[in-house]
């Protein structure tokens, strides 16, 4: 299963990642009676704004982290057009069918992209789409060079024995072949660059505390963690003085096939 998120910490922290998938589900086509699931909801807040465009639609959202589903549960407590589901979307299992599989700032923290997409085909009507964007290929290098950096120091280094990295940062082409080969056609894979400055150096720790390191801080001791994030936040901003991760995103659209057009 997937590992654990500190929700409310994301719910404050993630603007960039709620703006990108606004600024994506905004070149999405939806007639607005679609069932769609959103694979890696978060908090929900992308979902929300997923569901203003399905005013007869439906949204199974689907996380694998129990703090993330609470939070969106919360969210949609209510709305009978939701339902929020414990799922690791290796293991996805759904009772229908759907029209879309929606999907953002999620798939580079699943390692099996083949896997992954065969979970996300089985679990479309033939002809459903699929409309996803993640990290990709170079994603926040700056932030890669200075966490390996950090990782090395003498203070860190015992933690991450046998570390093996905890990001899919994908590229357009190999994308593109593991789609068709898990059944998708009309495929088409981009990426594209959102650098993103921090307003200061303490800020940006705090934003990779929550949202990349992650999985790097559940292997330090509590009392290390900070000054980790810290000193990685340090290590970026020493290369020219700048808070600021060099974000790539990957955008995917496919269709499953066997559709009718
Ligand atoms: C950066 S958050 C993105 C949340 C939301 N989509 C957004 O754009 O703000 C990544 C989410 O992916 C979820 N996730 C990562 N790996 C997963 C997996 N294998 N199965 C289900 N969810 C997963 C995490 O629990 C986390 O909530």
């Amino acid at each position: 299963m997937a590992r654990e998120w500190n929700a409310v910490a994301y719910e404050g922290l993630s603007s960039p990642q709620t703006r990108w998938g606004a600024e994506f589900l905004g070149h999405v086509d939806l007639r607005g009676d679609e069932d769609v699931i959103d694979a890696g909801c978060g908090t929900g807040k992308v979902t929300g704004l997923l569901l203003e465009r399905l005013p007869r639609g439906t949204v199974l959202a689907v996380d694998g982290s129990r703090a993330m589903v609470e939070a969106a549960g919360g969210r949609f407590a209510g709305e009978s057009r939701v339902r929020v589901e414990h799922q690791d979307l290796l293991e996805l299992e759904v009772e229908e069918p759907v029209d879309l599989v929606f999907s953002t700032a999620t798939f580079h923290w699943i390692k099996d992209h083949r896997r992954l997409f065969g979970r996300l085909a089985g679990a479309l009507k033939p002809g459903g789409r699929l409309a996803a964007q993640c990290g990709g290929e170079g994603n926040i290098s700056r932030a890669t060079r200075a966490t390996r950096e950090v990782m090395s120091r003498e203070r860190f280094r015992s933690s991450f024995e046998g570390w093996d990295d905890d990001k899919n940062y994908a590229g357009a082409g190999e994308t593109r072949e593991r789609l068709e080969a898990a059944g998708f056609e009309g495929v088409e894979t981009w990426l594209h660059e959102e650098p993103t400055r921090f307003g200061s150096v303490g800020e940006l720790a705090r934003f990779l505390a929550t949202v990349v390191l992650g999985g790097h801080l559940e292997k330090l001791p509590e009392v290390e963690r900070e000054p980790f994030a810290g000193a990685v936040a340090e290590e970026i901003s020493s290369v020219d003085g700048d808070p600021l991760l060099d974000y790539v995103r990957l955008n995917m659209t496919a269709a499953r096939s066997g559709g009718a057009g």
